[in-house]
């Protein structure tokens, strides 16, 4: 293996984009490439790169200013961009930064390898017809207990704000047999708990061997899978939780009590304003009905605050909305206008004004996030050790509620599914003692 080529990869942005580095790895392994964690070791840079706020994309070209030095001290270095600014912004980047070589958008992953033997300076950014995972080899290289599988790609919601659709392109469901397959070959390899990935996963509606298949047969037909403890699956669109897929919350023990489901804002005015196509009223409903068939599930949402038009009364709004559904744990953002969006084309509102809501906004949701972990406390949970902790005789996992677990277990093993009672609730993490000795 001296003389194997070495891949460096930085993943930015969503858990999308780590399932497509794990796969771009496995197609420059077939060519020979192994990666390694230090950028100075490399022959190749591949940055996998996410556009979905300014912030995010900003970070392409400081990283890309840094590899300048690494290029001129090795001038056969390959630098690669992939993911959604690569996509975006195609050519525009082999102008920008003279160290790029290869452009390659989301759709096109499994012309990478093809792309680096040419050699040259080179952009791939088309939506081809075939589907890339089926021509990108399957993943042996993993790690760890839990894996992520994409189930379905892009995304035709166009909320106001977003460049998913036009990056990502239109929503694409992969067929259910492949899904089975990869899902099988995962547990085989040890994983025991897998969170199926998508832009807008619930509208998944992949070829089954009797027509479409919706999300919640897709989970029925895999918690079925011998030795496979856990499912999830997000990011969620709220128009898109049919009554199967509320059902299965209720019915299936290996469906996980958390579910992430952006709601954005409270106001239905902005909500209308973004392109959501549902009221503040119907989320809450649709909330009631969730919390009906599975009453101790965690909720998760996503916000944006200081989007075009949103006054004081409207930011209100959404305070009231996350007061009344109260959230295990939240993300929020200040809304990024991105070029290409119509959202984009509006007045913005003031930036103070837009960061003190954020402020305030992220000052509840943290208490909200606090007052569920501590009410874990006293009780029982189901902990997944994913690696050893920081201390000595630790073993860190996730609980059923996505909870950060630590466990005193000097004899515990990664991989293993264990009761455990918490004990504490620390910022971001519970403390736990298992209930059982471990063998
Ligand atoms: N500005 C701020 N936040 C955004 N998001 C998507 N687009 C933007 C934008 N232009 C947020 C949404 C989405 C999450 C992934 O990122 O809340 O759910
Ligand atoms: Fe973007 Fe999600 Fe809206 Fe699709 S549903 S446009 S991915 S925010």
């Amino acid at each position: 293996m001296t003389d194997a080529k070495k891949l460096f990869v930085k993943t930015y942005g969503c858990q999308m984009n780590v399932y497509d580095t794990e796969r771009m790895v496995e197609a420059m392994g077939a060519k020979g490439y192994v990666t390694t964690d230090k950028a100075e070791d490399a022959d190749m840079v591949l940055l996998n790169t996410c556009h979905i706020r300014e912030k995010a994309s900003e970070k392409l070209y400081s990283d890309l200013g840094r590899l300048r030095s690494l290029k001129n001290a090795k001038p056969d270095l390959k630098v690669g961009v992939a993911g959604c600014v690569a996509q975006a912004e195609g050519a525009e980047i082999l102008r920008r930064s003279p160290v790029v070589d290869l452009v390659v958008g989301p759709q096109a992953y499994h012309r990478l390898p093809q792309m680096v033997e040419a050699g040259g300076r080179l952009v791939d950014t088309d939506f081809p017809v075939e589907d890339k995972f089926t021509l990108l080899p399957e993943r042996k290289s993993l790690r760890g207990p839990t894996a992520f599988l994409t189930v379905q790609e892009g995304c035709d919601k166009f909320c106001a704000f977003c460049v998913v659709p036009y990056t990502r392109g239109a929503e694409v469901s992969r067929p259910v047999g492949r899904l089975l397959d990869e899902a099988r070959g995962l547990v085989a390899q040890g994983v025991r708990e897998i969170t199926l990935l998508g832009q807008n996963v619930n509208a998944y509606h992949g070829e089954g061997p009797d027509g479409a298949w919706g999300l919640s047969r897709l989970l029925r037909e895999l918690a079925k899978i011998e030795g496979l403890a856990r499912l999830r699956y997000t990011t969620s669109h709220p128009n898109d939780m049919d009554d199967d897929l509320i059902a299965a919350h209720g019915d299936l023990p290996e469906l996980m009590p958390y579910l992430h489901l952006p709601v954005q804002s409270g106001s239905d005015r902005i909500l209308k304003a973004m392109n959501r196509k549902h009221t503040a009223d119907q989320y809450l409903r649709l909330v009631d009905r969730i919390r009906a068939v599975r009453p101790d599930i965690l909720l998760s949402s996503d916000f944006i605050v200081g989007f075009p038009g949103e006054t004081d009364a409207d930011f209100q709004a959404t305070l009231d909305l996350v007061k009344n559904v109260g959230y295990g744990q939240a993300f929020s953002f200040k809304y990024s206008a991105r070029p290409g969006t119509p959202a984009a084309e509006k007045p913005p509102v003031a930036a103070d004004i837009a960061d003190g809501r954020l402020q305030d906004l992220q000052a509840l949701l943290t208490a909200q996030q606090h007052a569920a972990q501590e009410a874990m406390i006293g009780r029982e949970v189901s902990v997944l050790y994913e690696k050893p902790g920081r201390m000595s005789g630790q073993m860190v996992g996730k609980s059923d509620h996505l909870h950060a677990v630590h466990v005193k277990d000097p004899s515990g093993r990664i991989g293993q599914l264990v009761r455990a009672r918490v004990l504490a609730s620390t910022s971001n993490s519970l403390a736990a003692e298992p209930l059982f000795a471990n063998e």
